[in-house]
């Protein structure tokens, strides 16, 4: 019996991943890729949709493909490779964009949000079409699957009903993927700011910790996290969210529950709970750690992994690409 479809990605659009993409996203891939038939994209194109630097992109790519591997991501049990080397992304989307309808495309909240951000003249079009793209990676590979944040939720309804569309305008073609909802308590906030998620858009990387910085300035920034004037060590994240979003992250990286850790903290005080926090992730990404610099050490080993699985990536997106192309009269 074959395992259900699954394809996931993310944006190279920093030199590191940090806790929150490892938690929410990097350490859930590592766990589905046993279980699914799995698809791993470092998703340069969309990265485009903003103004980027060629070299800066280049190597941020090629760090963040090491770091989908140093981090688990096995290519024996998945495909993990970059977009833009498997042409059929964009030329799908293409044919996406003409079934997509202008209002609808226009509804997306992540585009508004985004364009807003820049001044809605000085967003391209791109950016407009960014949706369709990410219709694309997931409809090319029979995906049945999609794990996803709240963010995306709006992407993926977008995906199930283009392929719908398409399906009943040219005959059975796209399976209907489904959305796989991972659990709110993989969402990590900033350090210093912990109303606000662990993001690399941040403003100040104080409240940021990165997979590949030093262990000793994680440890400061984790030493140095916002709590509460209290004592008392329990998940609120309303009244407590600097010390929930702490347990969160000792939770993740321990392996134990969230209710456990707080019966284990009972009469002891903040400054433990951070150095058990600290040690936690420091022993998670030193590994992680050195066995991406290895990698990158050697990039045209690297490049021959990254290269044989766009091969294989490439092998079913051609394959949907081309009766894409039949049905629709090319
Ligand atoms: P960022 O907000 O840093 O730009 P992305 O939007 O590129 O991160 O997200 C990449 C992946 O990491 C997505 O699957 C996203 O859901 C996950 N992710 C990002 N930030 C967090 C966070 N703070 N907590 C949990 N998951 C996160
Ligand atoms: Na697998």
């Amino acid at each position: 019996m074959s395992l259900p479809r699954l394809f996931s990605g993310m944006q190279p659009s920093a030199d590191s991943l940090h806790a929150g993409n490892y938690i929410g996203a990097l350490q859930q891939w590592v766990d589905l890729q046993d279980t699914h038939d799995a698809l791993y994209c470092v998703v340069d194109l969309h990265a485009i949709t903003v103004p980027q630097d060629p070299a800066v992109l280049r190597e941020t790519t090629r760090r963040t493909a090491a770091q989908y591997i140093a981090g688990g991501i096995d290519p024996a049990k998945s495909i993990l490779f970059i977009q833009s080397q498997v042409p059929a992304h964009a030329e799908l989307a293409w044919v996406l964009n003409t079934i997509t309808g202008f209002g609808e495309a226009s509804r997306m909240t992540q585009f508004k949000d985004k364009s807003a951000k820049q001044g809605a003249d000085s967003a391209s079009v791109g950016l407009f079409t960014y949706p369709m793209l990410m219709a694309a990676d997931i409809l090319l590979y029979n995906t049945q699957l999609v794990p996803v944040g709240d963010d995306q939720k709006q992407h993926v309804e977008l995906t199930r009903d283009l392929a719908n569309r398409f399906n009943s305008r040219f005959g059975p073609t796209f399976t209907v993927p489904e959305p796989y909802i991972l659990k709110e308590t993989a969402r990590i906030y900033d350090l210093q700011n912990p109303e606000s998620k662990m993001s690399k858009s941040a403003a100040s990387d104080s409240g940021i910790v990165w997979m590949l910085d030093e262990p000793s300035k994680t440890a400061k920034k984790i030493r140095s996290a916002v709590t509460d004037t209290g004592r008392e060590i329990r998940f609120d994240r309303g009244e407590k969210a600097g010390v929930s979003n702490l347990l969160t992250m000792l939770s993740a990286f321990s392996g134990q529950s969230v209710a456990y850790l707080e019966e284990a903290y009972v009469g002891r005080g903040y400054g433990d709970l951070k150095k058990d926090v600290a040690e936690a992730v420091v022993e998670a990404f030193t590994p992680i750690r050195t066995r991406t610099l290895e990698l990158l050490d050697d990039p045209a080993e690297l490049d021959r992994v990254l290269s044989a699985n766009a091969d294989r990536a490439d092998e079913i997106a051609s394959r949907t690409l081309d009766d894409v192309y039949e049905k629709v009269g090319f």
